[in-house]
């Protein structure tokens, strides 16, 4: 039944239990003489919070967030840190990954590596339209434009903190365009060629809608996430630390 839930949902209510059984045992060793102290109850949470995560099948990454943040927290409550910093820390990650919650899709980079196999994948004579589904800070784009000049480059980013920094780089650059605008509200078929790096939640309904959508003869190349049917025409191995594999669709 948890695994239905939505992952932050799950990861709640993990820390939820987590947090009771931890504090349940503080209170039970109350009239100890050396009761455990923050930290290490903290930690203690953190490694009930990642077990847990991991047997309700949370992805790596939740499982790196249910391991640390209740040690950082007790970290940094051992400095004598203003707490507007954490009011102003937690609204910088929340603007930054404003669509982890809805959309399950968190901010990642992609790495220059990735940047340059993907740019041996496009047409260097002929001009192209390319479009980058949740272009996070343009990093793709910003390269891409540059090395491209004759094709057109469009970014869709909803993350508010994202999307300022992604239309700051692109400043000056013709061939760019960044939009504060969610990729599900646009026409599909305007992009030759459309690469994403979402995660696995997006990736059926992007299947589902890319067939009727997407222009005849366009590509889709989405970063780590497969489509869960569609044969991919071929699988590139960037050759990078991450291991990371280029999904290249044609429709
Ligand atoms: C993993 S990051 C990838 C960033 C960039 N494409 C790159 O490869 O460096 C995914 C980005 O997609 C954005 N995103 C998720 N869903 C979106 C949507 N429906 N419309 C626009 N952006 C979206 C997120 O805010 C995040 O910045």
């Amino acid at each position: 039944m948890l695994k239905a839930l939505r992952p932050s949902l799950r990861a709640l209510l993990i820390h939820l239990v987590a947090v009771t059984l931890v504090f349940g045992y503080r209170v039970y060793l109350a009239d100890q003489q050396q009761p455990p102290g923050l930290l290490a109850l903290a930690v203690s949470e953190g490694v009930i919070a990642a077990s847990l995560g991991l047997l309700t099948g949370l992805r790596a990454w939740w499982l790196a967030i249910n391991l640390l943040f209740f040690p950082l927290l007790a970290l940094a409550a051992s400095y004598a840190i203003n707490p507007l910093w954490y009011l102003v820390v937690f609204v910088v990650i929340w603007l930054l990954n404003w669509n982890a919650f809805g959309e399950q899709v968190p901010l990642y980079l992609s790495g220059n590596k990735t940047i340059e196999v993907l740019a041996r994948q496009l047409d260097a004579d002929k001009p192209f339209a390319f479009a980058d589904f949740g272009c996070g800070w343009a990093s793709v784009l910003v390269k891409l434009a540059k090395q491209f000049p004759h094709a057109h480059f469009v970014g869709y980013e909803t993350a508010p903190l994202s999307y300022l920094v992604a239309k700051v780089r692109s400043a000056g650059i013709n061939n760019l365009d960044i939009k504060r605008q969610s990729f599900w509200q646009t026409p599909w078929k305007q992009h030759d060629v459309i690469y994403c790096f979402l995660s696995p939640a997006p990736m059926s309904d992007i299947e589902a809608r890319a067939e009727n959508d997407f222009k005849p003869g366009a590509t889709l190349i989405s970063n780590s996430f497969s489509l869960p049917n569609k044969v991919p025409h071929r699988i590139v191995n960037v050759g990078d630390l991450r291991k990371t594999q280029l999904f290249i669709y044609r429709y």
